[in-house]
């Protein structure tokens, strides 16, 4: 069958001349370029792929379309680190010119074999507009960092019996002696599953069947995507993407939304028994996650922190969103919980902290820039509704509001004058447990990640400010004190 051509099919390696200058200069003085967040310098990127500590040093490839804010052809960006913080931009690590990756090299994960990194990942093929079929793929990272792309590539040629064109994301693990490779995929009857590979080489795979598992999806759901698997503190762990949640009570109000699952699998027998699950992050931004395991087999977990479908002020630029920060995985009252990575403090410059007390109105924290950490402390016993204002201007901020009577907490990012994805609401909310709550926020120019008492909830959310929008308020409309800290970030 001969291939799709559109002109966002195209490679790096097929830029005008003087293209990719042009670009640069284009978005090098955007107000909205995250600091310290891995970001691209131009183009659109999506999904965290291949992460591993890996020889010394944390590796991040990402889903990256060079030459403007649209879904195109997908390469693996590479940025590198020892620390977690401070990342290096690299060459370009996959450029899909092979066949068998005609329209991208999609989304997957990496796993160490033989003191060298696989790479998987999914080369995409399409047909026509609608029409796709997809290859598994694998790269190689040698120890001097040389990566080559295997030779007998495609590990996997097209899809199952069952499934449509829809099958990607590979996660690769080995469990006593044998690989094992998650896909995520849509079956011919258009609903979502998650389908297993196994080999004995790593390289050598054959089809072994569906993954079950006792979850009932509503029947509105018809692609799982990025599949990932762990194991945490004695608990199995799944978490995946899946494409047509509807919105329920607090959850899945996003395009896309991503859940995970504690149980127990059972990959011989193709079983996860579900004991629990809940969406991960209860913001606006966040889709397609990966974990990995850091220099002390800590769980660490990058989302891309953005949304599908949506368009985002910064597009205009032609440049679009970034990862989230580091987060560290834990469990905690049965519930997985993220909290940023520990190595975030190497960011910490000035700090500040102080105490306040407010009996109904608000009261400022002085902040010139849109670039800190802030830990705070609130108890707001006697207060109905309390919370903060971020990003703050007369007439723009993000609120951030805990509403004690009935102990839920609310992110609304309406008041900006780019506000966007109006169309999925501008507000997001958790319920909580507790009266006393711990607020930390990681605040990067155009980006707030919003971590509640430990990682009781967590919001991802993208804002886009205007030049003098940098306050931080406290509002009550009752008795409140708090204690707080605050840290400039830089790198
Ligand atoms: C998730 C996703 C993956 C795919 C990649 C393409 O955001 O759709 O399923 O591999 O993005 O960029």
């Amino acid at each position: 069958m001969t291939r799709y051509k559109e002109p966002k099919y195209r490679t790096i390696l097929e830029a005008k001349e003087n293209e990719l200058e042009i670009l640069k200069e284009k978005s090098v003085n955007s107000q909205w370029k995250p600091a310290y967040h891995i970001h691209p310098q131009f183009g659109l990127i999506n999904d965290p792929n291949g992460l591993a500590y890996f020889n010394g040093e944390f590796h991040v490839f990402y889903q990256w379309y060079p030459f403007d804010a649209t879904h195109g052809m997908k390469h693996w960006a590479h940025v590198k680190s020892d620390n977690l913080v401070n990342w290096e931009r690299l060459p370009v690590a996959l450029v899909p010119v092979e066949d068998y990756e005609s329209h991208g090299a999609y989304s997957g994960a990496s796993l160490e074999v033989d003191g060298k990194l696989y790479m998987y990942y999914t080369g995409n093929i399409k047909y026509s507009a609608e029409e796709r079929s997809a290859n598994q793929c694998l790269a190689i990272m040698d120890r001097d960092g040389t990566i080559t792309k295997y030779e007998n590539n495609p590990l996997i040629e097209g899809v199952p019996e069952g499934y449509t064109g829809h099958v990607r994301d590979p996660k690769v693990f080995e469990k006593d002696g044998t690989y094992y490779m998650l896909l995520g995929a849509q079956k011919t009857d258009l609903t979502g599953a998650i389908i297993v590979y196994e080999s004995e080489n790593a390289i050598d795979w054959s089809f072994k069947g569906e993954l079950n598992m006792n979850l009932e999806f509503p029947e509105s759901v018809y692609m799982l995507e990025c599949p990932d698997y762990f194991e945490l503190d004695g608990k199995d762990v799944l978490v995946f993407s899946p494409q047509g949640l509807q919105p329920e009570g607090h959850f899945y109000h996003n395009v896309y939304n991503v859940i995970y699952v504690l149980g127990k699998l059972d990959i011989e027998g193709l079983d996860f028994k579900v004991e629990s699950y809940e969406e991960i992050d209860n913001g606006f931004d966040f889709y397609a996650p990966q974990t990995f395991a850091g220099k002390n087999g800590e769980r660490l977990l990058f989302a891309w922190a953005g949304s599908g479908e949506v368009e985002y002020p910064s597009d205009k630029e032609d440049w679009a969103h970034c990862l989230s920060i580091p987060r560290q995985l834990g469990i905690a009252g049965g519930k997985l919980v993220q909290k940023p990575a520990e190595e975030l403090r190497l960011l910490r410059k000035d700090s500040e902290s102080g105490e306040l007390m407010l009996d109904a109105g608000s009261k400022e924290i002085e902040n010139s820039a849109n670039q800190y950490e802030l830990e705070m402390y609130l108890d707001g016993g006697e207060a109905g509704r309390f919370g903060l204002e971020l990003f703050a201007s007369e007439t723009e901020g993000l609120l951030i509001e805990f509403d004690s009577k009935h102990q839920t907490v609310s992110v609304n990012r309406e008041n900006f004058d780019a506000a966007f994805g109006g169309e999925y609401g501008f507000v997001r909310s958790a319920s909580l447990n507790s009266g006393t709550v711990k607020i930390q926020v990681f605040v990067d120019r155009s980006i707030a990640e919003v971590f509640i008492n430990d990682g009781e909830a967590v919001f991802t959310a993208r804002v886009f400010p205007g030049e003098g929008s940098t306050g931080i308020r406290l509002f009550s409309d009752g008795k409140i004190s708090c204690r707080y800290n605050k840290y400039e970030l830089a790198q």
